[in-house]
């Protein structure tokens, strides 16, 4: 049933959706790109001492340790529990593709995803891109050795995340010879995250920090072999140390709650109001910091026009190779009340022609 519905005249009615639609027209642009939440003040200040005590250590302007400087490498075991054995600090999602990107395998990559990684990925070998089922079923059938690529949990553009028997088959896959690489930058928005001893996964502080904070880890299976681009490519010394000093139970809990937690706090409220008002997303919220809506009867350059007439920037579906004609909404840069809005934005849209529908897999996983 859709909230607000009015049982008045005609007239009135008419003059009071005009009145509505000059306050709209008139309320602040919300943007639903995806920006970086702001750092606290206290944020900002600990982490510039952090780099004055990173630049007073022995060899902080050195090369950097292969495979990282043991002191995050501490940080993260302590904070993470990641495998002091099997990681490697990266430079982030990007720089982990750069380095990891195998020529002599074919490369399978997901579509929707984010689209620099296949464009990485591909530079430096061959690339098929398909929805996940496709490419297991490609990686079952192949008679050689292939690469992988996902995301999950939450991944980017429609939040979608593993369901356990897809994860039982990647594991599968990783156990038969193929390299499987998960990427998990999406992690800290989502309920669970799955046991990964048997692939790569990749992990970033690029959906916490910043897009451009340019630090994270991979963990490998036991019997990978690492490539020297990976080991020999990891961020600076002096970049590394600041964030081993900056990184401490309570500044990570402070990050969470101040960057994370909002977004998550945001994507709950619009999808709850969804399911109020239209019924959609009855098997739960699912994971990441974005939703997708599929567009039908316009194109989607002029989905995102309508919105934007409403005070809402949202994502063509086309930036994230989404297949089919949709819009992205994330939540990053918006409070609950203000995804609120959009989310009763979305139901007009969705109540009219042409019109909006979720973009969403059947049943959610973990
Ligand atoms: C799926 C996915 N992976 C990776 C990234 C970026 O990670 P990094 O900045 O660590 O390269 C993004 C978005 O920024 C993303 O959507």
């Amino acid at each position: 049933m859709v909230r607000g519905s009015w049982r008045r005249s005609p007239i009135a009615s008419r003059r009071r959706c005009s009145a509505v639609r000059a306050l709209r027209t008139a309320s602040v642009m919300l943007d639903l790109t995806g920006p970086q939440r702001p750092w606290p003040a206290a944020l900002v200040s600990a982490f510039g001492d952090s780099q004055a005590n990173a630049l007073r250590t022995q060899g902080a302007w050195g090369p950097p340790r292969p495979g990282g400087d043991v002191r995050l490498i501490n940080r993260l075991v302590e904070l993470f529990d990641v495998p002091t054995d099997r990681v490697c600090i990266t430079s982030g999602v990007r720089g982990f593709a750069a380095a990891w990107a195998d020529s002599s395998r074919t490369m399978l990559v997901e579509a929707p995803g984010f689209t620099p990684l296949p464009a990485i990925l591909g530079a430096s070998g061959k690339i098929r891109r398909g929805d996940w089922n496709e490419l297991f079923t490609v990686a079952e059938e192949a008679e050689k050795r292939l690469s992988l690529w996902l995301t999950s949990p939450g991944r980017n553009p429609d939040g979608r995340s593993m369901s356990t028997a897809e994860s039982t088959r990647l594991r599968a896959l990783a156990r038969k010879g193929h390299h499987v690489v998960v990427n998990q930058v999406y992690r800290w928005h989502a309920a669970e995250l799955p046991s990964s001893i048997h692939v790569w996964t990749v992990n970033s502080l690029s959906k916490v920090s910043g897009g451009g904070s340019r630090l994270g880890w991979a963990t490998f299976p036991p019997d990978a072999t690492l490539p020297v681009a990976l080991t020999q490519s990891g961020p600076a010394t002096i970049w590394q140390r600041t964030w081993a000093d900056f990184l401490s139970p309570a500044t990570w809990q402070t990050l969470l709650r101040q960057c994370v937690e909002p977004t998550t706090e945001a994507r709950l409220a619009f999808v709850e109001r969804l399911r109020e008002n239209l019924g959609w997303y009855p098997d739960g919220a699912g994971d990441g910091v974005s939703v997708l809506l599929r567009v039908d009867g316009i194109s989607e350059s002029q989905m995102v026009e309508r919105f934007r007439a409403e005070s809402l920037r949202v994502s063509p579906g086309a930036s994230f190779d989404a297949p089919h004609p949709s819009v992205r909404i994330a939540f990053s840069g918006v409070s609950a009340e203000q995804a609120d809005r959009a989310a009763e934005c979305v139901t007009r849209f969705a109540s009219s022609l042409p019109s909006l529908t979720p973009d969403y897999p059947a049943s959610r996983g973990c």
